[in-house]
């Protein structure tokens, strides 16, 4: 299916020149999409926490293309003038939009990008830089034809244009959490995420990374996905993640914490098991997300705090924790910090509520 077919668009609305602005965030996986087939079809269903204060804020400037052949946009990645690397994935996204939105081909765009976050610090900024640019180009269709969606409608929509970017962006269109991928007691979808909503108790949950490394990703994501294509455990983890969704989901619209901190936990540590386990082995903790990980257990060991790390495609860790831990943990943070002498970030985030349109 090519994007939602009851959107109908009508290409004699002339608002040939404009400006519109998205901002979108980042967003922490409990549950990892770590596998894919065909078009950014999830092996497996995921879920995540949106991210508040991790945010990617996008601007497009639209004007008339004479020329078909001539060049369709400038990207500059906070006032740089961009022209490799993230360059042709904006392209390739804009090429899927103007296969289904053709009014595209005749525009030219200036899309002007900033993150609220440094780069490869274990905040994923093709989640927030996707789902921002997916909002921004939708709202030029939307300008300069009819576009015959609601609100709904328009946000799935980015969320299935978001995916073709980068598999997870589509999950940063929802908060305060958000699923993708089919197969979860009829919940879900692979081709969009849906918003998923907790008890109380999960709605505001507080997100400390450490930064153990800013190196970027020594195995970028493509690959990593494909390492599960023939990988001797991919029945297994299937059969886990499934699992980990049926026992996830209650626990969260429960209240149930300590569930909540066995499948975050267990996830970290199987995508990072999958990728040790993969044809090419892959290692991409750090000899200090490690000895993080032995000191969180021995300071947490019956003191029934409410807190769960997590770990993305890199050394550093997510640690999530709700608001009444709020300052032992975060002391337990400053004085790891301290003692372990390392000349090291940690940047503070909690759940947010999703994209915002700032201009149009
Ligand atoms: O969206 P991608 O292709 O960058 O893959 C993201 C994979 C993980 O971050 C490791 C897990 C996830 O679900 O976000």
């Amino acid at each position: 299916m090519d994007g939602f077919q009851n959107i109908t668009v009508n290409s004699n609305k002339s608002e040939m020149n404009g400006t519109v602005e998205w901002r979108s965030p980042s967003n922490i996986a409990l549950i990892k999409y770590w596998g894919k087939s065909g078009d950014q079809i999830p092996m497996n269903p995921s879920i995540s926490m949106t991210l508040k204060y991790a945010f990617t804020q996008t601007e497009i400037e639209w004007s008339p293309r004479e020329n078909s052949n001539e060049k369709v946009f400038d990207f500059y990645l906070s006032g740089d003038k961009v022209s490799s690397g993230f360059e042709s994935k904006v392209k390739a996204l804009i090429g899927r939009f103007a296969l289904k939105y053709p009014v595209l081909n005749k525009l030219f765009f200036t899309i002007k990008s900033l993150n609220t976050f440094p780069h490869s610090t274990g905040i994923a900024s093709s989640a927030s830089g996707m789902s921002a640019l997916a909002l921004a180009l939708l709202s030029v269709v939307k300008e300069t034809s009819d576009f015959g969606g609601n609100y709904d409608d328009f946000t799935k929509e980015a969320s299935y244009f978001s995916r073709l970017g980068s598999g997870s962006a589509c999950r940063s269109l929802y908060g305060p959490y958000a699923i993708w991928g089919s197969g979860t007691s009829g919940i879900g979808n692979d081709e969009y995420a849906v918003p998923f909503h907790p008890h109380n108790d999960f709605l505001r949950i507080f997100d400390s990374i450490l930064i153990f490394s800013k190196k970027p990703k020594k195995v970028g994501s493509t690959l990593g996905h494909s390492l599960m294509n023939d990988h001797p455990y991919r029945n297994g983890r299937i059969e886990q993640v499934h699992k980990n969704m049926e026992r996830l989901l209650p626990a969260m619209e429960q209240g149930d914490f300590d569930t909540w901190q066995q499948v975050v936990e267990n996830e970290a540590m199987s995508l990072h098991g999958l990728m040790m386990a993969s044809s090419t082995p892959v290692m991409l903790l750090a000899p200090e997300t490690i000895r993080f990980l032995n000191d969180l257990e021995d300071f947490r060991t019956g003191k029934g705090l409410k807190v769960a790390y997590t770990i993305d495609a890199g050394p550093n860790v997510h640690l999530l924790y709700a608001l009444e831990h709020r300052e032992i943990i975060q002391d337990f943070i400053s004085n790891w910090v301290m003692d372990s002498k390392l000349n090291m970030d940690v940047i503070d985030d909690e759940t947010g509520m999703g994209p915002k349109q700032l201009f149009e």
